[in-house]
């Protein structure tokens, strides 16, 4: 699939990240020398920003295979136990969403990343029995848009946390300019940089956006993607001169209109907008916090100056 040639293979194609990327390309290369499984890595950050993607990393360079489930996938521990029982020496088993694992599932982790065996319990009642299995050695990849969801036991079960940050303009350029190598696209350096501004510092969104301009680009251009034609597309899709999509301008329209610019609690903007209150925290507020135009403060957030002129109020 296209989605999967996007992403990249190794450490070196990957771009940003860096401190992210300089720790663990030690940690892959200590692992490897002594000849053992890589310790239990957690990525945790917003949405798009590549944790899937550095899971696959992990495994392609320390020469495993990968297994990729979910939280909310695994409903009993006997799920759990026998992907665990099915995985090679050295096997990533990647977790996305793993604050959704229920708890039962959870506490069969624990022994399994620290000592890599599980108990299962056979029989009901009084016959019950507990038998232990051994695992073989796997590095447990998590991956969460909410560390402060996860419960203290898993959490310190990683030996590796790493925080995914927003990438840069110049670092999505680049991104944008390898996919466009990919997908082959011809794209100019200045198409490339309105696309990277309004892809909301988000590699899953400036690749989607690259292909929806590619679109328009051959339909209504000349097939080449320029400033121009990246800026038509864009509007015609409402990605705004920020990235911003129509749901972080509801937001910050409601704060304003709303609540008088703030302060405000973010519950009440959600109920207003009709949005998942944990959805605006993790997916919408870091981007909105990030660039400015929502401050936080002990008494509830604030619609910035620079919101009210974004708004154009
Ligand atoms: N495609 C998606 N994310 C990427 C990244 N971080 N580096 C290179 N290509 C990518």
């Amino acid at each position: 699939r296209l989605e999967s040639t996007l992403r990249p293979q190794m450490l070196t194609d990957y771009i940003g990240q860096s401190k992210v990327k300089d720790n663990l390309k030690v940690y892959i290369e200590a692992a490897k020398q002594r000849k053992e499984s890589l310790d239990h890595v957690l990525f945790f950050g917003p949405p798009g920003l590549g944790k899937t993607t550095l899971a696959g990393i992990i495994a392609n360079e320390m020469g495993v295979n990968m297994k990729v489930t979910s939280g909310p996938a695994i409903e009993k521990p006997g799920e759990m136990a026998a992907i665990l029982n099915n995985l090679q020496e050295g096997d990533v088993l990647f977790v996305d969403e793993i604050h959704r694992l229920n708890r039962q599932v959870e506490e069969l982790l624990y022994p399994a990343m620290e000592d890599y065996v599980i108990d299962i319990v056979i029989g009901k009642g009084a016959s019950a029995k507990s038998i232990r299995i051994d695992l073989p050695k796997f590095t447990l990849v998590g991956a969460t848009t909410r560390a402060g969801m996860l419960t203290p036991p898993l959490r310190d079960r990683f030996g590796v946390v790493n925080r995914m940050d927003f990438y840069t303009v110049e670092e999505l350029k680049q991104i944008i300019m390898r996919s466009a190598q990919v997908i082959q696209v011809e794209i100019d350096e200045e198409g490339a940089i309105e696309l990277a501004r309004r892809s909301r510092g988000t590699p899953r969104l400036a690749n989607r956006l690259l292909k929806r301009v590619r679109d328009f680009a051959q339909v209504k251009y000349d097939g080449r993607i320029t400033k121009e034609v990246a800026g038509f597309a864009l509007d015609l899709l409402e990605v705004d001169k920020l990235g911003l999509d129509h749901i972080d301008r509801e937001i910050l329209v409601t704060m304003i209109e709303k609540f008088s610019g703030g302060p405000v609690g973010i519950e009440a903007v959600a109920t207003t907008i009709g949005e998942d209150v944990g959805t605006i925290e993790e997916v919408y507020e870091p981007y909105l916090v990030q660039n400015g135009l929502i401050l936080r403060t002990p008494r509830g957030r604030v619609a910035s100056e620079l919101a009210y002129r974004h708004i154009g109020l």
